[in-house]
C-alpha cells in the first residue's frame, strides 16, 4: 500500500488538512484522520478538515447531498470548514467536468447567494463548523457579505498567494471584513505545464528568498511559507515527499525582520501561476477584476 502521507503529516504536527471531492483523496484523508484518532495521536477536535463544494453542485438542492457524499467518504460526522471551491457553476450533476461535443466546458447559471443559503442550512444542521469560499474576487465576496438576511459570513477565502503574487488589495479587503486568506500554491506550484502559467519564473529559485534563507539556515520554501504566515495568511503547501512535508512545518523557529518582509513584498509580480484560463469566458470567472 502507498504510504498514507496524511498520517505522516499529522504525526509531524499538521492539523489543517485541505481536501476536496475533486482531489479524489477524501477516502485516504478520512482514513488517516480516523487511524490517527484511534492510535491516540489526535482527537477529532484537534483536526481542522476543509472540504469543498464543486462547481457541478451549486444548485441549492444539490449542496447537502454533495456534502453528505464527502462526509460518507471521509467517514466523519462533520467538516470543520466547507468552502465553495470556485464561483463558477458548471452543468449540474456527477460529471465533474461536463463538456459539449466540441470539448468545451458546459457552464450553468450561477446564483452564489442561493448556493450560500443552502450551505448555511448545512451549517445549521451541524454538518459544517464554518463556511468559506475560494477563488472569489472582491465583488463576489461582497455579494455574499451584502446578501439580505445573511446568517453566516464566509470566514475564509482560499486564493493563490505567495511572494510573486502577494494579493495586497484582496488581503486588505479580507482583513477589514475578518475573512482569513488561505494561500494556495504558496510554493509556486509544481510547474505542471498542463495547468500552470510558466511565464512566471520559478518562485523557489528566487535570489532574494535564497539569500534570506541562507542567513537563517532555512530553505527558500521555508522563507516563502514564513513570509505568508507572518503576515497573517494561512498556507497549505503541497508535497508528496515526507522529508519536504517535514521541512514545510519547520517554520515556527525563526522570524523575518520587517525589512525582509518589505523586501519580499517587493517581489510581487502580480501574475498568477494558476490562471484557470480555460474557464475565462464563464460569466463568474473571478480573475478579470483587479482583485
Ligand atoms: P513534491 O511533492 O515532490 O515535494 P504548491 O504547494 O505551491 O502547490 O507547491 C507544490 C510543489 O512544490 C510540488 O511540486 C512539491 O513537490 C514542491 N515542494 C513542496 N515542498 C517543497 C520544498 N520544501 N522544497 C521544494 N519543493 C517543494
Amino acid at each position: 500500500m502507498v504510504m498514507n502521507l496524511f498520517k505522516v503529516a499529522i504525526e509531524i504536527g499538521y492539523r489543517h488538512l485541505d481536501g476536496a471531492l475533486v482531489y479524489f483523496n477524501e477516502h485516504e484523508v478520512g482514513q488517516a484522520i480516523r487511524e490517527k484518532i484511534a492510535d491516540g495521536t489526535v482527537k477529532r477536535e484537534d483536526i481542522f478538515y476543509c472540504g469543498k463544494l464543486w462547481n457541478t453542485f451549486h444548485p441549492p438542492g444539490l449542496v447537502r447531498p454533495a456534502l453528505e457524499k464527502t462526509l460518507k467518504t471521509l467517514q466523519l460526522d462533520y467538516v470543520d470548514l466547507y468552502i465553495v471551491e470556485m464561483p463558477t457553476a458548471f452543468k449540474p450533476g456527477d460529471t465533474y467536468y461536463p463538456k459539449d461535443e466540441n470539448g468545451k466546458c458546459i457552464y450553468h447559471q450561477t446564483d452564489l447567494c442561493a448556493t450560500w443559503e443552502a450551505l448555511e442550512a448545512c451549517k445549521d444542521a451541524g454538518l459544517i463548523k464554518s463556511l468559506g469560499v475560494s477563488n472569489f474576487n472582491k465583488r463576489q465576496l461582497e455579494l455574499i457579505l451584502n446578501k439580505p438576511g445573511l446568517k453566516h459570513k464566509p470566514v475564509s477565502n482560499q486564493v493563490e498567494c505567495h511572494p510573486y503574487f502577494t494579493q495586497p488589495k484582496l488581503l486588505e479587503f479580507c482583513q477589514q471584513n475578518n475573512i482569513v486568506i488561505v494561500g494556495y500554491s504558496p510554493l509556486g506550484t509544481s510547474r505542471d505545464a498542463s495547468w500552470v502559467n510558466l511565464k512566471c519564473p520559478p518562485l523557489l529559485e528566487d535570489e532574494l528568498l535564497a539569500s534570506i534563507a541562507k542567513k537563517y539556515n532555512k530553505t527558500t520554501a521555508q522563507v516563502a511559507l514564513r513570509f505568508n504566515v507572518q503576515r497573517g495568511v494561512v498556507v497549505i503547501p503541497k508535497s508528496f515527499n515526507p522529508v519536504r512535508i517535514k521541512e514545510n512545518f519547520q517554520i515556527f523557529d525563526f522570524s523575518l525582520s520587517e525589512t525582509e518582509m518589505k523586501a519580499i513584498e517587493g517581489l510581487n509580480k502580480n501574475t498568477r501561476f494558476v490562471e484557470l484560463l480555460m474557464w475565462s469566458d464563464h460569466p463568474e470567472y473571478p480573475f478579470h477584476d483587479d482583485y
